[in-house]
């Protein structure tokens, strides 16, 4: 059996899923660019049958990142196939990935079909898929609650219709290692045609054991695992792709397997993911956490002054972890700051470097020492536009006091002059927010905000992120600055702005199908 196993990476489609974590297209997009030069095999870019913004995400990367297999999902029917065809039709090498639930719970209760329908519609599904594309992945949702001799039903005729990978989801993160290598077993040696495709693993972290059930199942067969970075995900999240490959390179020796995964790029590609939605792994989260490769005891530190592998499974270069992280200065040039970003895996065109070096500078009379995530929160937040600036933060000023907390903000909205009004709140974010709100003129509910120091020190940068609710859709926004309250009012403005643009995105989808002779 081949040892190579394919990465097939969710997180702009399962990812997005986790409460917060929704992108913009420029945002997955980005995304996309890092998890190619990850080094992933498959990108399953979005569900371009839920929303307009999923569809054109889902596009832009089909167009756009040419090396790595682009995946649309899509639920059994023919018009989320059609669409999800459509939205990677240009990709180079493009993949439909549909699914239905096969446990009896979902085709009792949820589906309310018979699984002589089920089997219908799996058919139809792929064989549709098929006349699109000649990579096409089946998923039986909650396999691992369905009746084995049913999923082999079910999976026997998927392949005969066309599918290329079989996927078999621990959708609820029900299952235990022991139980997933049965599973994956009885469904190789009952399904002799699976020999001729792939056969996938798909785990979710109800119960912690995403990763460790996705390595049970290649033990016991699969080749393909499905996964997020950071281990983002719908609920508990989903098989974190660090952990999974970093196991299958640490531990070589005993799973006897290889990715195509370039592991000094995991840091970087899962700091991005994290400033883009502003969703930190825990400081304890392996590979990726701020301690993961940190030594706190005295006889640990005394063991790795003496051999690093006493206490120390993988050198944290592997994965993109260096030591020293203390940068820049205010006397660093703007070749120093290009050369930097570049090793933190970004090339800034001309105009971003400007940017950059501005804020940079900025930066710079205000705080000491510039580290790596100072430059990060630059760059995030205010160097790569992900979004038009319908409205603009000129000028702000914020007198504090409790209930009497005070703001004057001078915001300057698209196409219109600039306005100043008074705000008041119950203290100066709150204030601010009034303010802003007045200028907006529209129903706006902060849903949460959560405010995090980029760096050590009493100078840190501080990142704001929020999410707010209009016309019962939720945006995030995200902004830093050492003045917590501008970074909250410029965080609510970046929300505010995809807000305003999906609204006239609305209003386009509208026009269009009235052009059309639509709704
Ligand atoms: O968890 C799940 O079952 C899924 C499928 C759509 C693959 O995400
Ligand atoms: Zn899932």
């Amino acid at each position: 059996m081949d040892n190579r196993v394919v990465i097939f990476d969710t997180t702009l489609r399962d990812g997005e899923q986790s409460p917060g974590a929704s992108m913009t297209p420029a945002e997955k997009l980005r995304i996309a660019h890092a998890l190619d030069e990850l080094g992933v095999d498959v990108i399953e870019a979005g569900f371009p049958i839920s929303s307009p913004d999923d569809f054109v995400g889902v596009q832009k990367i089909a167009k756009e990142v040419r090396r790595p297999v682009v995946a649309g999902l899509a639920r059994a029917r023919r018009e989320d196939i059609e669409r999800a065809a459509a939205a990677v039709e240009h990709a180079e090498r493009p993949r439909i990935h549909t699914f239905i639930a096969t446990s009896k719970v979902h085709l009792e209760s949820k589906l309310k079909i018979t699984e002589e329908e089920c089997v219908e519609q799996a058919i139809a599904a792929v064989e549709l898929a098929r006349r699109y594309t000649d990579d096409v992945e089946f998923s039986a949702e909650d396999a691992t609650r369905t009746d084995l001799a049913f999923l082999q039903r079910v999976v026997r005729a998927a392949i005969g219709a066309g599918a290329t990978t079989i996927n078999l989801p621990d959708t609820v993160g029900y299952t235990l290692p022991t139980e997933i290598t049965r599973m994956f077993r009885t469904l190789i040696e009952g399904v002799p045609e699976l020999s001729g495709v792939v056969l996938s693993a798909h785990c979710h972290d109800d119960l912690g054991l995403a990763v460790a059930n996705s390595l049970a199942a290649l033990e016991a067969g699969a080749r393909q695992v499905e996964c997020t970075v950071n281990g983002i995900g719908e609920r508990a999240g989903n098989a974190a792709l660090e952990e999974i490959v970093m196991s299958i390179a640490v531990r070589k020796d005993l799973l006897g397997l290889t990715t195509g995964i370039h592991t000094r790029r995991i840091h970087p590609t899962s700091r991005l993911l994290s400033q883009i939605t502003g969703i930190h792994p825990q400081p304890n989260k392996a590979i990726v956490g701020r301690n993961a490769f940190a030594h706190e005891a005295g006889i640990h530190q005394d063991g790795m002054l003496k051999e690093r592998r006493t206490y120390e499974i993988m050198d944290p270069a592997m994965v993109g972890v260096h030591g020293s992280e203390l940068v820049l200065g205010k006397h660093s040039g703007r070749h120093a700051l290009s050369a930097r970003f570049k090793e933190l895996g970004y090339e800034l065109a001309e105009e971003e470097l400007e940017r950059a070096y501005r804020l940079f500078k900025l930066l710079a009379n205000q705080k000491k020492d510039i580290r790596d995530e100072d430059l990060l929160a630059i760059i995030h937040h205010g160097t790569m536009r992900d979004i038009p600036d319908t409205f603009r933060l000129e000028r702000m000023r914020v007198e504090c006091g409790g209930e009497w907390s005070h703001a004057t903000i001078v915001i300057k909205q698209k196409d219109a002059a600039a306005v100043t009004v008074e705000g008041k709140g119950d203290g100066p974010i709150a204030a601010a927010f009034d303010g802003v709100n007045q200028v907006v003129g529209w129903s706006v509910e902060l849903v949460d905000l959560t405010i995090r120091a980029a760096t050590p020190g009493r100078d840190a940068v501080g990142e704001v992120s929020l999410r707010i609710a209009v016309d019962g859709k939720t945006f995030s926004g995200r902004a830093a600055s050492t003045d917590v309250v501008d970074a909250a009012v410029r965080g609510y403005l970046h929300a505010l702005n995809k807000a305003a643009h999906a609204r006239s995105m609305g209003e386009e989808a509208l026009q269009k199908s009235a052009d059309i002779g639509g709704v």
